[in-house]
């Protein structure tokens, strides 16, 4: 008998051994149960008017207190994004329509207000800013939230910020 068939057989052995061997090296360690997703985060609307629309609003009204135009044009858009954010997430809140409801109450004094700064007029300003405040109580009490009263700024919540305008 030949030894080339127990050769050749040993060496099958072990190639495929030397297989099986790769593939248990490769086959990836048992993996322990995977954590759970990450939930998304999804601030409810209280958040988002206390968190975004009240800040903005209330730097907007101390920017138009001194005056400082450039910065209320920006708080202005800030506060538009806000809205436009906050009914991004809730559009409906329990039977109310937030989306369209924050677009027709809000638009107008916005716009108004947009108009006041564009010309530097205080007093328009001052009246604008009145009647978008007022839409804010208007919706907290189409939405039962009537207790939740907004007015103008009275003092700055933000120390650490001036809302005088820069001298060029
Ligand atoms: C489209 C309707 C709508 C408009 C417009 C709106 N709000 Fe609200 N707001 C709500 C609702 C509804 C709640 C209550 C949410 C809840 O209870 O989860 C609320 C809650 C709030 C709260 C939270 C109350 C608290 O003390 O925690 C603040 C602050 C607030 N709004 C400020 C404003 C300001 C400022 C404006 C205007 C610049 C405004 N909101 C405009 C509907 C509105």
């Amino acid at each position: 008998m030949s030894l080339k068939p127990i050769a050749l057989a040993l060496l099958t052995g072990a190639l495929t051994f030397a297989a099986a061997g790769l593939v248990i090296a490769q086959s990836p360690a048992p993996t322990p149960a995977a954590p759970p997703a990450p939930q998304a985060f999804k601030p409810s609307l209280g958040d988002l008017m206390t968190m975004t629309i009240q800040p903005r609003h209330t730097k907007l009204g101390l920017a138009g207190q001194e005056k400082n135009w450039t910065y209320a044009a920006y708080a202005l858009h800030e506060l538009e994004e806000s809205f436009e954010g906050a009914a991004a997430v809730w559009p409906v809140y329990g039977k109310t329509n937030v989306a369209e409801l924050m677009e027709a109450t809000t638009k107008e004094p916005m716009e108004a207000v947009a108009a006041a700064i564009k010309s530097g007029n205080a007093a328009g300003f001052g009246e604008a800013y009145a009647r978008l405040t007022a839409t804010c109580n208007a919706c907290h009490q189409a939405t039962e939230r009537g207790f939740i009263v907004i007015q103008a700024p009275r003092g700055t919540p933000f120390p650490d910020q001036d809302f005088r305008p820069q001298k060029p």
